[in-house]
């Protein structure tokens, strides 16, 4: 993990491989945002002119690297846009901020140490550029860079690329209370996004819904959250039908994973509940080519679900938060479950499966039931769950499903304030009958249209009584596809992992009813 401190030094006395200065797009040119003043007095005042010439303008996601002015000791200065300059001079967009932080750690990865000029005037502003750097500062290179029988004898192989080693943060108050617990804060939350990062992106014939579990259990451990792994037997015992349903066709069988982080002083009990499908293939049902080649992708709710129970714990959070993980890998085999079977799922309800690639909806169930024996006071569900989602709100954004209308705003308005592009979806009750089954309760599928939120109707039936539900479909945004921006990185990305954490921060602070 990339490491992060609040610099004691000016920008001029930094020893450092490169300083990195924000630039706003104003009406005449490039703008220099707050925090750069030293490096431009190095520049006698004119570095805006000087990045003019060079053709920066200062749009979001602009670099522009140069050879520092002497006078500074780091031999590079990094310039990053920022956007059009905001409306009030130093009321730079945190998201802005920590998009062109995120931006800039990835151009300096392969570099030991950069310095941060960006605005970190206020803890807020300070924040979120030590979130963006160090989200940016991100690789997947696990399965990178190994032995090469082929290569000469003498060959050095450097290997894969490594982030950026270090941040040192500029113009924040290194002995002051509040910035030293953002920067905590910031190391904490994006050491478990990265985590989630990393199981997301992991191979799925090495996570397996075994393999996943282990992994919790020993983070668990580490960080004070109580886990208990359901294994098949168990599963077996206590009646998870969907659950099992889906996980039967593979040779790798599932798990239903409960994890407790418990304050002494908690008022309150929030559920987290994640689809942690570790590989859809679709089942019988299967995917064509074409649909099936980023489906190790399916479990990022539980990896969500994961990070946000242990950053919760990290930060010792005055709420108690308990996270269930369904893991199961959807698989056709002679074993697996058929189009036309019927499932007695863990709330006794039964549900015809029309087509098994519906999977996460089916362990979802189980998980939101089994959660909601617990009486908490509100469960928040993650998922890959539908195509459908992706369609409507393209890849960046998520859709926020609830049986309370206040919930779902709430939800909405944390998701905005930590960054991540959310829009609430309604649960139209005449969707329902689409899902009526001549054999069971409930059918697995309803109408092609509004399939996203025909699948939340679906969930909703799991949900207890009286309990405040919401459920976020990540199905565009957990896994990016396309080139890296901002701190986003190519393949798993965290989505929502930010919100859960808020939701919890929020919470604690007895902000929601
Ligand atoms: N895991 C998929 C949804 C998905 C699609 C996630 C694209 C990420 C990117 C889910 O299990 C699925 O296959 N859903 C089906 C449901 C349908 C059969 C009712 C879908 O959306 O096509
Ligand atoms: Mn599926
Ligand atoms: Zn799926």
């Amino acid at each position: 993990m990339t490491a992060l401190t609040l610099s004691t030094a000016g920008a001029a006395t930094l020893r450092a491989d490169a300083l990195v200065v924000g630039v706003a797009k104003g009406v005449k040119g490039p703008v220099l945002a707050p925090g750069s003043e030293a490096v431009d007095k190095a520049f006698d005042g004119k570095l805006a002119a000087v990045l003019a010439t060079l053709g920066a303008t200062g749009a979001e996601g602009e670099l522009t690297k140069l050879p520092a002015a002497s006078g500074l000791k780091a031999p590079v200065v990094v310039a990053v846009g920022l956007g059009p300059v905001p409306d009030k001079e130093d009321a730079y967009d945190a998201e802005a901020l920590r998009r062109a932080a995120g931006t800039a750690a990835r151009a300096l990865s392969g570099s030991k140490k950069a310095g941060f000029a960006l605005p970190a005037g206020s803890v807020e502003d300070a924040a979120a550029v030590a979130e963006g750097a160090l989200l940016g500062s991100y690789a997947f290179t696990a399965y990178q860079g190994g032995e090469n029988k082929l290569a000469p004898k003498d060959a050095k192989d450097s290997g894969p690329k490594q982030p950026l080693a270090e941040v040192a943060l500029l113009g924040g108050k290194p002995r002051d209370k509040a910035y030293k617990a953002a920067v905590e804060r910031a190391l904490a939350l994006v050491e478990e996004i990265n985590r989630a990062r990393d199981l997301i992106n992991t191979p799925p014939n090495d996570l397996y819904p075994e393999s996943f579990a282990a992994v919790a259990t020993a983070a668990g451990k580490e960080h004070g959250v109580k886990v208990q792994v359901l294994d098949e037997k168990a599963l077996v015992k206590g009646g998870f039908g969907g659950i099992l349903g889906v996980g039967q066709g593979s040779a790798n069988g599932p798990r239903l994973v409960k994890l407790a982080y418990t304050h002494p002083k908690a008022e309150k009990t929030l559920a987290f509940v994640g689809k942690g499908i570790t590989y859809d293939s679709g089942g019988i049902s299967l995917k064509p080519a074409g649909h099936n080649e980023t489906m190790k992708c399916d479990m990022s709710g539980a990896a969500a679900v994961f990070a946000a129970v242990v950053t919760a714990a990290r930060l010792g959070l005055k709420v108690n938060v308990t996270g269930w993980l369904a893991l199961a890998e959807n698989m056709p085999s002679g074993n697996a479950t058929r189009p036309g079977d019927v499932l007695r799922m863990y709330s006794g309800k039964t549900v015809e499966v029309l087509n098994t690639d519906a999977e996460g909806r089916l362990v979802l169930g189980d998980a939101l039931t089994r959660a909601s024996e617990e009486k908490p006071d509100a469960i928040v569900d993650v998922a890959t769950l539908t195509g459908a989602m992706v369609l409507a709100l393209g890849n960046r954004t998520f859709g926020i499903m609830a049986n309370d209308d206040a919930f779902r705003t709430s939800i909405h308005e944390i998701a905005e304030e930590v960054g991540e592009a959310s829009w609430p979806m309604p649960l139209p009750a005449d969707l329902r009958k689409g899902m009526d089954s001549p054999t069971a309760d409930i059918a697995n599928m309803g109408e092609r249209m509004g399939g996203g939120l025909v699948a939340g109707l679906f969930l909703k039936e799991f949900v207890g009584e009286g309990i405040a539900w919401a459920h976020l479909d990540i199905a565009g945004p957990a896994f990016h596809e396309g080139a890296p921006y901002g701190y986003t990185p190519k393949g798993g990305t965290g989505s929502a992992v930010r919100t859960l954490v808020r939701l919890a921060e929020r919470t604690a602070d007895g902000d929601l009813g």
